[in-house]
């Protein structure tokens, strides 16, 4: 029984694998500065443009900087570790498959697992934002927006007590998106560098401008007195303190998950060992930078009040429209702009998703069905189409706070065995080759567990149980379905 469920790919059985994938696989077309555009296409999104306004209402205030640069840290640490796999492991699949080759097949399926929470519980938490970034737009054009009802989940009540039932257009995306990845992720590449450059300049424009309404007033106290905060579904947890910012770290880290989702994509880069690195990186310490600034401005153009009331939802595009007076085109323009990057974040998302689950297929650790391609797109299209279904459960009937946190708490929890597992090769094999190295590992790692251990520990009780109810499930499948039908079964 130990054996099975420590057993390991050996990494030579992948690099064959992945060689013998040739004609049936996937194309190598993808550069180092592809990859650093596929992290920021990746990276910049709701986590920006919607949870950092929660986090400042709900957990940290002004001091939702400091989670910033908690979460940022966190993710040097474990992208550090990241590129290290990366590069010696160009392979498909992401943390799942760095772990099948150190910590075993029972550690590997948790953490495939475990990445649905981070790509498909991801996409739905953006199509959420995309849906109230769509009323806005409705609104600035003057049409009347999805009713309340039909834009939110059951969770949630209006100012004036309507209660939601369903968030039909985060379904709606969901559904283009999943039918441009069974045409293809080439044309999506193209497409996410247009929207790349103009998501960065949305966010260098709010700096820029914003700065200028910053009110002084607003950003003290700087870190609020510890106290409690309740949602509007009934939890209770920290506000202000250490806590808060632990909390709101927790919250915004979301804003950073993607950087990793470059490394799936290391079986389409034209130069693994070399792009791999650089894009990871290049793209986690652009955004780092660009985040702290934008959330200073945020914080200080705009109370803590604000983003607790009506400035709840569509928060960038609401904040711009109250506070940066004679920049009405400003608020149209990112809300148009938002809804074209929140697109490119859903996009890579799924397609982070198909190819976890494209290589747990080919593995035998999940059905057939996820990575059969179709003959004309090589892609793998049932798998996009059943993702479809499952994220519109998460899309259509729960709230961003809900789906975002999950995301956060399962996205933390892969990065922690992601540090534990780059420690674990270095003294199993020392011999490999790798392209890049972690400086100073026996410290990097430790501390890459460490910071992201903080932010779970600060999102609090909920999360954990959610997070725990989720790998209870795995845990149930694997022993049901992935053990006999894994490949290693097979010799
Ligand atoms: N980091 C991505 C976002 O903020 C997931 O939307």
């Amino acid at each position: 029984m130990a054996s099975l469920l420590t057993r390991t790919k050996s990494i030579d059985r992948l690099m064959a694998d992945s060689g013998a994938s040739g004609e049936s696989g996937l194309k190598r077309t993808l550069g180092a500065w592809s990859l650093v555009g596929l992290g920021i296409g990746a990276i910049i999104g709701a986590g920006l443009f919607v949870r950092t306004a929660a986090a400042i209402a709900e957990r940290a205030g002004p001091s939702v900087t400091l989670a910033f640069i908690v979460a940022g840290i966190g993710c040097a640490f474990a992208g550090l570790c990241y590129a290290e796999f990366a590069s010696m492991i160009p392979i498909a699949g992401s943390a799942y498959t760095y772990s099948y080759t150190t910590m075993g097949e029972l550690v590997a399926w948790i953490i495939g697992w475990d990445l649905v929470l981070e790509y498909a519980v991801g996409a739905a938490t953006v199509a959420i934002a995309w849906s109230q970034y769509l009323n806005n737009l409705l609104g600035i054009l003057g049409v009347s927006p999805v009713p309340y009802q039909w834009s939110h989940s059951a969770f949630e009540v209006s100012a004036s007590g309507v209660h939601g039932l369903m968030n039909l257009p985060a379904v709606f995306i969901l559904g283009v998106l999943s039918l441009v990845l069974v045409r293809g992720t080439q044309e999506s590449a193209l497409l996410n560098g247009i929207i790349v450059i103009t998501k960065v300049c949305i966010v260098l424009m709010v700096i820029a401008i914003g700065w200028g309404f910053i009110v002084p007033a607003n950003h003290v106290p700087y870190i609020p007195e510890p106290s409690t905060f309740t949602t509007a579904q009934g939890v209770t947890h920290a506000y202000g303190g250490i806590m808060g910012v632990l909390g709101a770290a927790g919250v915004v880290f979301f804003a950073y998950i993607g950087f990793d989702a470059v490394s799936t994509a290391a079986q389409e880069a034209k130069n693994p060992s070399r792009d791999m690195p650089i894009g990871i990186l290049g793209s986690l310490v652009i955004c780092t930078i660009l985040y702290v600034l934008f959330a200073h401005v945020l914080s200080g153009v705009a109370s803590v009040e604000f983003f607790r009331g009506a400035g709840g939802e569509a928060s960038v595009a609401k904040a711009i429209e109250t506070y940066f007076i004679g920049y009405g085109w400003l608020a149209k323009f990112v809300t148009v702009a938002i809804l074209a990057g929140f697109s490119s974040v859903i996009l890579v998302m799924l397609l982070g998703q198909s190819r976890v689950f494209y290589s747990m297929s080919r593995d035998g650790l999940v059905p057939k069905i996820f990575s059969d391609t179709h003959p004309k797109y090589r892609t793998p299209w049932k798998s996009n189409l059943l993702f479809f279904c499952f994220t519109s459960l998460f899309a259509g009937f729960l709230p961003d706070s809900i789906v975002g946190e999950m995301t956060s708490i399962g996205t933390l929890f892969a990065f922690i065995l992601v540090c534990i597992g780059i420690l674990i090769l270095r003294s199993k094999r020392p011999e490999l080759e790798r392209a890049f190295r972690v400086p100073a590992v026996n410290i990097v790692a430790p501390l890459g567990v460490i910071t992201c251990g903080a932010m779970i520990y600060g999102l609090g009780w909920t999360n954990w149980v959610r997070l725990a109810v989720w790998l209870a499930i795995g845990l149930v499948i694997y022993f049901a379905y992935s053990q006999k039908h894994s490949l290693l079964n097979k010799g």
